[in-house]
């Protein structure tokens, strides 16, 4: 990038500083799915929704439970609250929720579901009240606090496309990118140009960093892991910062082990964040020395709580210091953490300065 299309102030907020490649003293910090039903005000707003996906799609209440966490905790950063399955649904595909299953969706198997779907213009049609969310939230909340806007990796959201739920393995989409690799590559690309346009609207809309949940790139090995997982990262983020010079964007390849190595630098993203399958201490030497790392506490120590907290909490922030780093959880946290965690988390981060 030339010096010219840098922005001409440096940063203020922590998490930009952080994306920057600064190391901070406290690590700014916020948490993956943090307006979620383990909170009350929550669980309050979404009954008054009537569902999730209405409450995706209801700018105010959306707003709401972004800003239900910042308030409670005083996060540093606040994430659009969508979903990544949106976009399948905006280009046609059926979307619903099963209460205590997950998402269900239309399937695609083969070249005839990828041409049967909409162009990639007509998703505005359906994603214009995520703009307007996020419009609210970049008027509402607090100046120090960013804002972040998300979509799903193309990999990811295929194998939703593709198997119509969750999968253990990401089996069907592995069949089909290897049983009829023509359909599934133009599927890929489909979603990829989707992702483009829906990320540049959010970043037109007042998002300040655009986070790519690649949540299966786990299961992508060897060259299937290069074209299907950093390409497509690669790719949308040249776009995103030649049409939006300066934007940070965090990739999420998660579970990706070695494959973290070198993959801000191969992509272009600012930052990294690694899930808690890998040590902070391994991420420090193979990561951070390629920029900015988030992660990357256990959730589950957001329902246990207590010393073993504090211990990791400390550990991750020790480990990391060195080099540019946003605190967060490996994953999202679950419906069936304590509250009362988060704020302890929250409280030992700020507290870590030996
Ligand atoms: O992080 C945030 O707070 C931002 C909002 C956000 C949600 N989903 C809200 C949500 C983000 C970034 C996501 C990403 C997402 N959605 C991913 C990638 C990240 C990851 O967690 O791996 C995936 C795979 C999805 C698809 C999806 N949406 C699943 C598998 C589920 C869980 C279904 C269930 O009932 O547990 C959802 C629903 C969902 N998305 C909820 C939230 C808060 C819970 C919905 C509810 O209120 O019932």
């Amino acid at each position: 990038m030339s010096i010219a299309a840098q922005p001409s102030t440096a940063p203020t907020k922590t998490i930009l500083r952080a994306l920057a490649g600064e190391a901070l003293p406290t690590p700014p910090i916020w948490m993956m799915r943090q307006a979620g039903r383990y909170l009350p005000e929550y669980r309050a707003t979404r009954a008054q929704a009537g569902d999730f996906l209405s409450l995706c799609y209801n700018p105010e209440l959306a707003a709401e439970v972004t800003l239900q966490p910042i308030r409670r905790y005083g996060f540093d950063a606040a994430i659009l609250f969508a979903d990544i399955l949106l976009v399948p649904q905006a280009l046609g595909a059926d979307l619903w929720f099963v209460t205590g299953e997950g998402p269900r969706l239309s399937t695609i198997t083969g070249a005839d579901g990828v041409a049967a779907l909409k162009p990639t213009d007509a998703i505005h049609d359906t994603l214009s009240p995520i703009y307007e969310t996020v419009k609210i939230l970049s008027r509402e909340l607090p100046e120090e606090t960013t804002l972040i806007g998300f979509a799903g990796a193309p990999w990811t959201v295929a194998t939703y496309m593709i198997a119509g739920r969750g999968t253990p393995d990401q089996g069907p989409a592995h069949t089909m990118r290897e049983g009829a690799p023509e359909a599934f590559d133009a599927l890929m690309d489909r979603i990829t140009e989707a992702t483009i346009e829906y990320l540049s609207m959010q970043i037109e809309a007042g998002a300040e960093v655009v986070k790519i949940f690649d949540s299966w790139a786990g299961s992508l090995k060897g060259d299937a892991f290069l074209r299907y997982a950093l390409e497509p990262a690669k790719r949308i983020t040249a776009a995103l910062k030649e049409r939006h010079p300066g934007i940070p964007v965090i990739a999420f390849p998660r579970e990706a082990g070695d494959g973290y190595i070198g993959f801000a630098r191969a992509t272009g993203a600012d930052c990294v964040a690694i899930d808690n399958s890998v040590s902070p201490e391994w991420a420090a030497s193979h990561v951070q020395v390629d920029g900015c790392v988030q992660g990357n506490l256990a959730s589950s120590h957001m329902v246990t709580g207590g010393q073993a907290l504090i211990d990791e909490t400390q550990h991750i922030v020790r480990a990391l210091r060195n080099g540019p780093h946003i605190f967060n959880l490996g994953h999202g946290i679950t419906p069936d953490a304590d509250p009362e965690n988060v704020a302890l988390m929250i409280e030992t981060v700020r507290n870590c300065t030996d």
